[in-house]
């Protein structure tokens, strides 16, 4: 075998090793940081359902606004308020420090946001009530942020 074959041969091995793991983790998704044990893209988009980035090239969709609008007034402002703090942080301008994507994954998954991602543990000291997940789908997820980046034109 030749060298190559041999480094390419002990990859695959470790590739199968790692796909075989049984400690929870994702198998796929090996830690870019030790210290946080997130993936680059986990740090920066969030742990969650959404594993791709989401852009928002395209000009505001305004009806999936409106359903955003409903979705957040039904689900989010027990909590949440625009402009200023409440139960939690004002999210009207969410999308200056976090990307869509890390907003829909907090939507979505915001107990283990809170157990394993070092921004929300950073808010839970300000903020010591851990978001609740609140049945929304992904697709209500996506329209929450089409609401947010119309009401802070974000476009
Ligand atoms: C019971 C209160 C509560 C509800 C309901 C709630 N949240 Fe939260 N949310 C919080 C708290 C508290 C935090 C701060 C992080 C923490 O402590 O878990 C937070 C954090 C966030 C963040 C991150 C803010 C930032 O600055 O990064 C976003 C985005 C968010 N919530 C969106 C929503 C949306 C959208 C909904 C509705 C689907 C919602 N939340 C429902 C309490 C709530």
């Amino acid at each position: 075998m030749t060298r190559f074959g041999k480094v390419l041969l002990s990859a695959l091995v470790l590739l199968a090793l790692g796909a075989c793991d049984t400690n929870g983790e994702r198998p796929d998704a090996p830690a870019d940081d030790p210290d946080t044990g997130l993936t680059a893209f986990e740090e920066e988009h969030g742990i969650g359902p959404f594993t791709e980035e989401v852009t928002l090239d395209e000009p505001v969709d305004e009806e999936m606004a409106a359903m955003g609008q409903d979705a957040f007034e039904m689900n989010c402002e027990a909590c949440h308020m625009l402009d200023e703090s409440f139960v939690g942080p004002a999210v009207g301008d969410v999308l200056d420090r976090r990307s869509p994507t890390f907003v829909m994954n907090m939507i979505m998954n915001p107990s283990e946001m809170a157990d394993r991602h070092p921004v929300v543990q950073e808010m839970l000291r300000e903020y010591p009530v851990v978001m609740p997940y609140q049945n929304i789908t992904e697709e209500q997820a996506r329209a929450i942020v089409e609401y947010l980046r119309a009401t802070n034109d974000h476009q």
